[in-house]
């Protein structure tokens, strides 16, 4: 695995691959490696000839009271799982050579970026869909992998790249947990042994309603009431929003269709999680 920090010879190396006719898989990140990221990067290696991972902490879609300074940044801990999850390069670029002075340009998702995470970190998506525009740009990818466990990401992510044209093929992948239901995310290593505990709320009312809509719940008010009181049970835990939407446009809905996501934003002490949940029902009722 080469481990890359300019962009400049990433732009050699991937010149190259496109000579050889090589399909690139791009797997991008903030690193701080964990299972739910790995499960891309193989995803990516059985697809592709060459997979490409960045780790970028992407200054641009932290806003100024958020965790950008704290983030876990560990690459002698990331490069060896992301070299046994089949990675061949590792791109990892520094903040001046991705934005360097007079930096001007950005990418701009909008509707779907207004609300529920959108609502609460305002810029966020902004800075999600610059870098990731950017990074297509260098890495040229004919696939690119995203996790479901962040599902508003994922549809803005396939709204700009329908929206401009982009050639890449975007493959949405499950989300990764804990043996004990756990959302996998860099961001769980903030959590003391108290709250990792009280984090499990957020799964455990994902269940809840899932139990509910299959047996027949139609109310998606209902349904954001019982996911809601499940959580006010949890004293550590503070609701940002319960979402029940239409899983593409992300609007709220009133009754449950064919398809439906609930999606959680809870802030567990001073860290914020999130999580979701997706159903197709269609021909279920
Ligand atoms: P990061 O949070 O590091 O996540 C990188 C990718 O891993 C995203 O596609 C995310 O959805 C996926 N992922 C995270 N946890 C997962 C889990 N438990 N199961 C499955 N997939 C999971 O998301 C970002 O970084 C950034 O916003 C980025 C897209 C890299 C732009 O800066």
């Amino acid at each position: 695995m080469q481990i890359v920090h300019y962009v400049e010879e990433l732009r050699g190396i991937i010149s190259e691959a496109k000579k050889q006719g090589k399909s690139i898989g791009f797997v991008p990140t903030m690193g701080y490696l964990h299972e739910g990221h790995l499960s891309l990067a193989r995803r990516a290696r059985g697809e592709n000839g060459l997979v490409v991972m960045s780790i970028f902490v992407n200054p641009l879609q932290f806003g100024v009271n958020e965790d950008y300074e704290d983030y876990p940044r560990d690459l002698s801990r990331d490069a060896p799982m992301a070299e046994a999850a089949g990675v061949d390069v590792l791109f990892c670029p520094g903040v001046a050579d991705m934005y360097p002075r007079g930096y001007a340009t950005f990418v701009e998702v909008e509707e779907i970026t207004a609300v529920l995470c959108g609502a609460s970190r305002p810029g966020h998506f902004r800075g999600v869909t610059t870098v990731v525009a950017k990074l297509f740009g260098l890495v040229q990818p004919d696939r690119a992998y995203f996790g479901q466990k962040d599902a508003q990401q994922l549809r803005v992510i396939e709204k700009m790249v329908e929206d401009l044209n982009m050639p890449v093929e975007i493959v949405p992948c499950p989300t990764v947990r804990e043996l004990d239901g756990l959302a996998m995310s860099s961001r769980n290593a903030y959590l003391s042994p108290r709250e990792r505990e009280a984090a499990l709320v957020l799964n455990r009312s994902l269940r809840r309603a899932e139990e509910a809509i299959r047996a027949g719940e139609r109310d998606a008010n209902r349904i954001r009431e019982q996911v809601a009181a499940m959580i006010r049970e949890e004293p550590l835990a503070e609701i940002d929003y319960v979402s029940v939407n239409d899983g593409v446009t992300l609007r709220e809905i009133e009754r449950i269709g064919d398809r439906v996501m609930v999606a959680l934003a809870v802030r567990i002490g001073m860290t914020r999680l999130i999580d979701n949940l997706q159903m197709n029902l269609g021909g279920e009722g």
